[in-house]
């Protein structure tokens, strides 16, 4: 019978007191704003001997149970712990600011193994777009077989937006969607078109959604949609009736709308008083001199 190695297996036992060691951190955070980070792990029948948080390589929590003062905190310049709200296990980061570095969970248990795990997560800290995205260059009506164009904008963020569109809820991409993306600074603008044939499948009930959507990893998603509808050709000119260039080119055609408007009653030679008397003199008078003019 062989003999056991026994130093050969002395991890695999410490290893069996320490388990599911891992780090949770949601996947992106607004600058400024809090987050939840979050060590999980299975000490089975050992004790915790200290488990200490790091960004990078700055420790900024530490958890040891038995010590006089259990819970230190060391400042960091990326964010503040807030004690009120964190246990050991989950901490609360307050106003994040740049991380560029790792957030880390370290797990030691007790005497006598002294078994370590260390676990490491990314956090991403992201500035919203600076105003919401709009989409611009869409028509209300097309006809059929028509190019229809519409450009989404997602202003300034970091990192840039993805964008995506949906035409009735179905998700369309290259070829139909090319996308430019501009640096300004720190921050991104991304302008996404959209370019398609206006097909008739594509209009349901003479309606078509166009949707763009927006979203910076799971901390921020905007839908803007428009609905576009398809030209009735046989009633275009109730269209161009609707929606005139120049809607008062023409005057009036009620004439005696316009007289009566323009000049008061009494102005008129046939009506009566002295007033009218008047006033027809004063009509005929150039007549009478431009007669005389000519007759001399
Ligand atoms: C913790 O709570 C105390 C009392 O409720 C409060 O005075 C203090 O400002 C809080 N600290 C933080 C960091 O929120
Ligand atoms: C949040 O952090 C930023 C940058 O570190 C700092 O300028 C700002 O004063 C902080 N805000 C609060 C409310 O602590
Ligand atoms: C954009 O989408 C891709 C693919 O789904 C994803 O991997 C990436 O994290 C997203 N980026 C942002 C900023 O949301």
């Amino acid at each position: 019978m062989p003999s056991i190695n026994w130093l050969s297996i002395l991890p695999l036992l410490a290893c069996r007191a320490l388990k599911n060691v891992q780090i949770k951190v949601p996947q992106a955070v607004v600058r400024g704003r809090d987050a939840a980070v979050q060590c999980v792990f299975d000490l089975e029948s050992d004790q915790l001997y200290v488990l200490k948080w790091y960004l990078g390589e700055h420790e900024f929590f530490r958890y040891s149970p038995k010590n006089d003062v259990p819970i230190k905190v060391f400042p960091v310049h990326s964010f503040k712990v807030d004690l009120n709200a964190s246990i050991p296990e989950r901490i609360i980061l307050k106003n994040v600011s740049a991380l560029d570095d790792p957030l880390k969970c370290e797990v030691t248990n007790e005497y006598p193994s002294y078994y370590t795990v260390l676990k490491s997560a990314e956090l991403q800290v992201v500035d919203l777009p600076k105003t919401e995205p709009y989409i611009i260059g869409l028509k209300t009506h097309y006809s059929i077989n028509e190019f229809i164009q519409a450009e989404c904008h997602s202003v300034l963020s970091y990192p840039a937006a993805n964008i995506s569109w949906y035409v009735n809820g179905q998700p369309f991409r290259e070829p139909y969607v090319f996308k430019r993306t501009t640096k300004i600074g720190k921050l991104y603008t991304v302008t996404s078109n959209l370019r398609l044939k206006s097909l008739k499948k594509y209009f349901i009930d003479g309606r078509m959604r166009v949707r763009c959507s927006t979203n910076l990893y799971d901390t921020y998603h905007r839908n803007i949609e428009e609905s576009v509808l398809l030209k009735n050709e046989m009633s275009d000119e109730f269209w161009d009736d609707k929606e005139p260039e120049t809607p008062f080119s023409e005057p009036p055609m009620d004439n005696s709308f316009v007289v009566k408007e323009t000049f008061p009653e009494w102005f008129w030679p046939m009506s009566s008083g002295s007033s009218g008397q008047l006033l027809y003199s004063i009509k005929i008078y150039p007549l009478i001199v431009t007669w005389s003019f000519l007759l001399r």
